[in-house]
């Protein structure tokens, strides 16, 4: 018995020597591993697909090791690829996200190195890939440190977790070869946005100057995303696909091809619905204290009889329609006689800035709410306001187009909880004279609008802008909101 093992164990460094001796072609020769006679390795490893993805990935992370400090030894063998210390330890940094080397996605670029695949591996014995593993093939390949629970995940995901992406995606154009980007958004929603946000942007991968998201990797490197989603991410709480989900290649693409269209700029901090927010009561929102006397401008008109800090309201001078004296502020206590904001959509951000700031009229001059205030503000001018007369009959205060069934259901589900089922939750007025949803909705539908998509200033209410609604669930909203009471209940 003993005899025979040692026979076996010969015969294998034979032919691993022959191997060798014989496979000189690109890659570069390694050294054997010691010319003595070896026990050979156990033959049977079990462990866990995921683990040795995420092994494959970054070891050490996986492993409760430390980063190794020195490069690889097989790194010398090669020039092309520049990186240096741990990263020249990573399985994916020579043999590719996609498993083919040289033959792969790294075949060309600042990760080229010249070395093989593992895809052809994945046939091979427990024996055989252990032994690649663990430097007894070849000294120099040597990733014993993982210990042995690892190697077995890593032998494991060799031999069943290697999928040929070229059946997947288009290695020209990057973009998976069949998919549904619908079917991806919906799996993105229930497995992603809780860590990496809707839009991918929750999480920075890279830094500030040179931020890296979701969309990014999915962009830049389909075969990395491909794998960090089915294996998850080494030393994360990130969920692999192969384990926790049970996606299908085709489920993976999907969220592929949805992540593609996801932004890879680092966001904005305009609010365009906070502008809108300080277009109805700007202190407010900006927690600053009212306006104690007049806007100097009031002076110029004696109409509407209001004073103190509605006067430097920017919907009491231009309207819940944004068209000043042209609009429903063209007559009535509300009226000035002053212009709207509406056409000022044309001009640059800087001169509506310039305008608001005080810049073009000294009495005109809101700088008091900051220059970030005054940007959000200004963008909503520009890119916020919508053409009241679209969504509102001028003559009859009603709505255009206006589908009350649903907009009871998106009632119900959004307004409800802080409003009450009639909208009489909440008294706007007084006691004397109340005001609820149904009043708004009635009396003002343009107002109606405007507070319904950038929320109410300085308070909890949702902005339909921020929750990304189409203008017509507002329009649906404020038809079923006509029908609510507006008599104390
Ligand atoms: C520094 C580069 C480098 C790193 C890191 C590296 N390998 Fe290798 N690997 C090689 C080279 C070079 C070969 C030998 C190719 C040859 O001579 O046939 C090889 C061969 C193999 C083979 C045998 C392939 C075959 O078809 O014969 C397997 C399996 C393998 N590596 C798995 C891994 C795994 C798993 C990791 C991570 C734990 C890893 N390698 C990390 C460079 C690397
Ligand atoms: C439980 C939280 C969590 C969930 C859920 C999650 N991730 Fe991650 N993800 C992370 C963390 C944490 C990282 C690592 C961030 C880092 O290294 O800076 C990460 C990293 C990534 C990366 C790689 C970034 C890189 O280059 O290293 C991608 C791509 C990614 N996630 C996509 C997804 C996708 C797609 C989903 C849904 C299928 C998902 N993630 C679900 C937490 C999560
Ligand atoms: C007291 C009345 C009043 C208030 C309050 C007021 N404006 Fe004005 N606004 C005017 C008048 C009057 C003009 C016409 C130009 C001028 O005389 O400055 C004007 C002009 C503008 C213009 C240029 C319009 C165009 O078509 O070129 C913009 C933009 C503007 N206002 C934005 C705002 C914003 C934003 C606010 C709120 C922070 C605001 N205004 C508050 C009275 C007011
Ligand atoms: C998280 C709680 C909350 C939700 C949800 C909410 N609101 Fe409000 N809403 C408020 C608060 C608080 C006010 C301000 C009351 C005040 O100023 O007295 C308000 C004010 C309003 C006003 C203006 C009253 C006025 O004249 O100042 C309207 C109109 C309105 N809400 C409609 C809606 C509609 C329609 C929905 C659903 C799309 C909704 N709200 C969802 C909390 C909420």
């Amino acid at each position: 018995m003993k005899g025979k093992t040692i026979l076996i164990g010969v015969t294998v460094l034979v032919v691993g020597l022959l191997a060798a001796a014989c496979s000189q072609q690109a890659a570069p020769t390694l050294a054997p591993a010691t010319e003595a006679p070896v026990e050979p390795p156990k033959v049977e490893v079990s462990g866990s697909v995921t683990d040795g993805g995420k092994l494959y990935d970054k070891w050490w992370k996986v492993v409760d090791v430390d980063e190794p400090a020195v490069d690889h030894p097989l790194w010398a063998t090669q020039d092309s690829n520049t990186r240096s210390g741990d990263d020249t330890w990573r399985c994916k940094e020579c043999h590719g996200w996609d498993y083919f080397g040289a033959d792969g996605a790294y075949g060309s670029g600042s990760h080229f190195t010249g070395f093989p695949g593992v895809f052809d591996a994945s046939g091979m014995s427990d024996g055989e890939l252990l032994g690649w593993l663990d430097g007894s093939t070849t000294a120099d390949h040597d990733f014993s440190a993982m210990g042995e629970e690892a190697l077995g995940s890593m032998v494991t995901f060799l031999q069943d977790g290697l999928v040929d992406l070229h059946e997947f995606i288009d290695y020209e154009t990057k973009a998976p070869l069949e998919a549904d980007a619908d079917h991806g958004q919906e799996l993105y929603g229930n497995t992603c946005t809780v860590c990496h946000g809707v839009d991918g942007r929750s999480i920075n991968f890279g830094d500030d100057d040179d931020p890296e998201y979701v969309g990014t990797i999915a962009l830049g490197n389909p075969w990395e995303f491909t794998h960090k989603v089915r294996a998850g991410q080494p030393g994360s709480a990130m969920p692999a696909s192969l384990r926790h989900n049970d996606w299908s290649m085709q489920d993976v693409m999907d969220v592929l091809a949805f992540a593609q269209s996801l932004p890879i700029e680092a966001p904005g901090t305009i609010s365009v619905s906070r502008g809108g927010r300080l277009y109805d009561k700007w202190w407010k929102e900006a927690g600053l204290d009212e306006p104690a006397e007049d806007i100097a401008l009031w002076a110029r008109q004696n109409t509407n009889t209001r004073s103190g800090d509605d006067t430097w309201r920017c919907k009491e001078c231009h309207g819940w329609d944004y068209m000043g004296a042209l609009g429903p502020y063209g007559s009535g206590s509300h009226f000035t006689g002053f212009p709207g904001v509406f056409f000022a959509q044309d001009k640059s951000l800087e001169d509506i800035v310039a305008q608001i700031s005080g810049n073009v009229d000294p009495d005109h001059n809101f700088s008091a709410m900051g220059e970030a205030a005054m940007t959000d503000l200004a963008t909503f001018i520009k890119e916020g306001q919508i053409d009241m007369r679209d969504v509102v009959d001028y003559g009859s205060s009603t709505p255009v187009g206006g589908d009350g069934v649903s907009g009871e259901a998106l009632f119900a589900s959004t307004c409800v909880a802080c409003h009450g089922d009639d909208g009489t939750m909440i008294n706007f007025g007084s006691d004397d004279d109340p005001e609820y949803i149904g009043t708004i909705a009635i009396d003002n539908p343009w107002e109606f609008v405007h507070k319904v998509r950038a929320g109410q200033p300085g308070s909890g209410m949702p902005s339909a802008i921020d929750m990304g609604w189409d203008l017509q669930y507002v329009i649906d909203v404020l038809t079923f909101a006509q029908t609510l009471p507006v008599d104390a209940p």
